[in-house]
C-alpha cells in the first residue's frame, strides 16, 4: 500500500551539490505526524536512495537529523538497535529484522539536482 503523502514521481528531493557535500540527504513530505520520508545515499558515485523507515519498527533509520551510520561505503546500520544493511539492495543482514528490507526508492540526477522517480520493482516492506 503506498504511503499517503508519497510525492509524486519528478518532485525535485535535494540539489546535488548538496549531496555530495555529505553523501546522504535527508527529505520529508506531509505532516510531522505521518511524514513520507527519504534518504538519499551518494557513495563512490553510485546513487541510492530509500524510505527512511526500518522494518524493525517502523521508524527512522537515523536518531540524529541527516545522520546515518555508513560503514565501508557498502553496510547501513539503524541507529536505534543496529540492524545492518546492505547499502546496494536494502536488506537487512544482521540484526533483529534479518531478512526484512528498507523500500527501495528511485531517484534520477538532472539539472543539478536528484529527483524523486517513485518506489523501486522490487520488493516493498510491509505497512
Ligand atoms: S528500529 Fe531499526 S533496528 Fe530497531
Amino acid at each position: 500500500m503506498a504511503h499517503p503523502h508519497e510525492p509524486v514521481p519528478g518532485t525535485r528531493l535535494v540539489a546535488l551539490t548538496e549531496l555530495a557535500r555529505s553523501g546522504t540527504a535527508e527529505c520529508s513530505f506531509g505532516p510531522a505526524h505521518d511524514p513520507f520520508r527519504v534518504v538519499v545515499f551518494l557513495n563512490q558515485g553510485r546513487l541510492r536512495a530509500f524510505e527512511n523507515r526500518c522494518p524493525h519498527f517502523s521508524i527512522p533509520l537515523n536518531y540524529e537529523p541527516g545522520v546515518f551510520w555508513v560503514y565501508d561505503n557498502a553496510t547501513l546500520m539503524c541507529a536505534h538497535h543496529s540492524a545492518m544493511f546492505h547499502l546496494e539492495d536494502g536488506r537487512c543482514f544482521d540484526g533483529p529484522c534479518l531478512g526484512a528490507s528498507l523500500n527501495r526508492l528511485a531517484v534520477e540526477a538532472r539539472a543539478g539536482a536528484i529527483w524523486y522517480a517513485g518506489e523501486a520493482d522490487d520488493k516493498r516492506v510491509q505497512r
